[in-house]
């Protein structure tokens, strides 16, 4: 028989890396090279021997930081006892999370409906609104990240790589700005940023897509992947009094923002808005593949029976971490320790801003903290962003980006961070600055 493998370069990244080339579809990109053999908390531990401090966790998804006990201790004891059942029959950990989920979200988003991904429930929510409205369209945002599927592509706007030779996507979907006061056309003010979208949505009512055709508008409370931008404090209640005076639904993609990230259980909170639908995933259960269509009883109600489905979804394991998840939000003073290292965190960054004038825009909520890279008079930088990732990864830092450019570094770190793992990473990402961006 041939020998598949030599299990003496195991320690040797490249060696993994040229086995991968070999099997592995080179579709998936990866931000790193790096092989991790095992994480624990904060940090990941790459086959080569060193350890990294983690600030994308897994992009969103370790908010608990890794292998969290209460949850490790309730998927253990779940694996042990069901693993899967599907739409078989009914079981308990589905059951109580959906009561805990309801406990925690905003006004009556009261009943779930559960899949594995962002994408998978994106296309519920989706379907959920046209299936209750009787109307075709749907209205998503410049910049905006919705997953990979083709209902939640068609809805992607922030690369057109992502869209690139997959036409024709699905149709009665259009888009519109996203309030982004930094680079707004009519001017750098979040009022002008307000006034500038509702404007344009306005005109797009009045010339080509009637309000009677609309039955959603989907929209990130805060852009992810379009760049970490939070938008004025009132476009979200102007936006929902422009849903309800036409009657169409307003969901919230809450699929990265939620769970904590931006110091709030979801970042609506923050704006005072509640939507008619609203969409998790990433961290709803600490790493394993679980998502969830939250809305509002009398919504889901008119769903009917088998309209909608999943083998996977619900996942008995997954419903398990997805309890413990939450009951770490509720006993471990999870949200005030991210308010208070985001603080700390965007208080840094704007003084290291006064510094540096590649910095051009600080911007986040919690957590969640976008840093805009520019040159020159607000021209994207990418290339600097790309070099302060690397000399990151280098010192054992890991890092991401966002932004249509890319230019914008992504500080997605886990809301358990510690005080003296925010100073390990600091040293690192404010020395990368120092060695390229003086
Ligand atoms: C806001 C938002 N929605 C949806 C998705 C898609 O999620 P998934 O990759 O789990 O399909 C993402 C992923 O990054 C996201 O950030």
């Amino acid at each position: 028989m041939k020998a598949i493998r030599d299990d003496s370069q195991s320690d040797n990244s490249a060696w993994w890396l040229a086995r991968e080339r070999a099997h592995l579809a080179p579709v998936l990109y990866r931000y790193t090279p790096l092989v991790i053999d095992h994480a624990q908390g904060s940090y990941l531990y790459a086959r080569d021997g060193r350890r990294y401090l983690d600030f994308s966790c897994g992009i969103g998804v370790t908010n608990l930081g890794h292998g969290h006990p209460r949850v490790l201790e309730a998927v253990h004891r779940q694996v042990d006892k069901l693993i899967h059942i599907s739409v078989v029959a009914h079981h308990e950990p589905m059951i109580t999370l959906a009561e805990k989920l309801a406990s925690v979200t905003p006004g009556e988003l009261d009943k779930v409906f559960f899949s594995n991904s962002g994408a998978e429930a994106v296309e519920g929510a989706m379907k959920l609104a046209r299936y209750v409205t009787g109307r075709p369209a749907i209205i998503a945002f410049h910049g905006a990240f919705h997953g990979r599927t083709y209902g939640a592509m068609s809805l992607t706007a922030s690369k057109g790589h992502y869209r690139e030779r997959y036409e024709p996507l699905l149709p009665s979907v259009y888009h519109v700005p996203y309030p982004y006061a930094y680079r707004n056309p009519t001017g750098p003010s979040d009022q002008a940023a307000t006034d500038y979208v509702m404007g344009f949505i306005d005109e797009m009512l009045d010339t080509r897509v009637p309000p009677a055709n609309i039955a959603a508008f989907i929209v990130e409370p805060v852009l992810g992947e379009g760049g970490y931008i939070v938008p004025p404090a009132d476009f979200l209640r102007r936006l929902r009094a422009l849903c309800d005076e036409h009657g169409i639904l307003l969901v919230f993609d809450e699929v990265q923002s939620g769970y904590g990230r931006t110091g709030k259980m979801f970042a609506s909170e923050h704006f005072g808005v509640v939507p008619d639908i609203m969409t998790l995933a990433k961290s709803i259960a600490s790493g394993f593949p679980l998502a969830a269509v939250v809305a509002r009883a009398d919504l889901m109600d008119q769903w009917e029976p088998a309209a909608h489905g999943s083998t996977f979804g619900g996942n008995p394991v997954s419903c398990a971490a997805g309890i413990a998840t939450l009951e770490v939000f509720e006993q471990e003073g999870v949200l005030a320790n991210a308010r208070a290292r985001g603080d700390e965190l965007m208080r840094r960054l704007r003084g290291l801003q006064r510094t540096v004038a590649a910095i051009g825009d600080v911007r986040g909520l919690g957590l969640m903290i976008g840093v805009e890279l520019v040159k020159g008079d607000r021209a994207p930088d990418t290339d600097l962003n790309a070099r302060i990732r690397k000399v990151c990864l280098d010192s054992g830092l890991v890092i991401l980006s966002c932004g249509i450019h890319d230019n914008v570094i992504r500080l997605v770190p886990p809301l358990t961070l510690s005080e003296a793992e925010l100073e390990e990473g600091w040293q690192v990402l404010q020395g990368a600055f120092q060695e390229v961006a003086r």
